[in-house]
């Protein structure tokens, strides 16, 4: 296992069978509400690989005119996100070193030819909240690195139930997703792979 910068906490093998087969079906009905979307890079417009979706009080999208944002809707639909599985805003509560809740949960799903180029998550106002992130079915190589973008970066295999956390001086790091490995597990019957981050995004009203 290569050395992570400061703040970035790998927890292999996190949820059990059981508990990556609830996530599942949690994610199924977010899926049924909220359908997978094709989302755009800015200014080009080009398709990324990955399909998104969100729950939660807003969600992350990208599209050509609007950019990387947070919003209420889905793009497509128009409708609200579908609230926060219960066992989701869990995870956080066991997880975060934070007094308030998530409010967006994206839902990644990657095919066994998709990937996800380098990039930090920057687009939250609440940097003093971590990110969570969940992986699902079929391996990935995932790759993580420092706060700056020419730093150097590790590779490691995130499995299915694998948590990655970026919390306090490693929330700005860089990473992406290089690969997928194919048949790599059982959970999702048709292949792929789901990531799910939870994320914190206004910075709550002082109490
Ligand atoms: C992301 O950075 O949004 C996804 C990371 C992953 O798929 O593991
Ligand atoms: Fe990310």
């Amino acid at each position: 296992m290569p050395a992570l910068a400061e703040g970035v906490i790998y927890r292999p093998g996190y949820f059990s069978r059981a508990e990556q087969e609830a996530l599942v079906e949690d994610i199924r009905a977010v899926v049924a509400a909220a359908p997978l979307y094709t989302p755009q890079m800015p200014r080009s417009g080009k398709p990324m690989s990955v399909r998104m979706t969100n729950c939660g009080p807003l969600g992350w999208v990208t599209d050509r005119d609007g950019g990387y944002r947070y919003q209420a809707a889905h793009p497509v639909i128009g409708a609200p996100w579908p609230p926060m599985p219960r066992r989701l805003l869990d995870i956080w509560g066991a997880l975060a070193d934070y007094p308030h809740p998530p409010e967006a949960c994206l839902v990644n799903f990657y095919t066994d030819q998709a990937k996800m180029g380098l990039h930090q998550d920057r687009d939250e106002k609440d940097f003093s909240a971590p990110v969570i992130s969940v992986s699902l079915g079929n391996s990935c190589l995932f790759r993580v690195g420092g706060t700056t973008r020419s730093g150097k970066t590790a590779s490691f295999r995130l499995d299915s139930g694998d948590v990655v956390m970026l919390s306090g001086p490693g929330r700005l790091c860089y990473h992406g997703v290089d690969r997928i490995y194919p048949q790599s597990s059982t959970l999702l019957k048709q292949g792929g792979r789901i990531n799910l981050t939870l994320r914190r995004v206004t910075i709550p009203a002082a109490a």
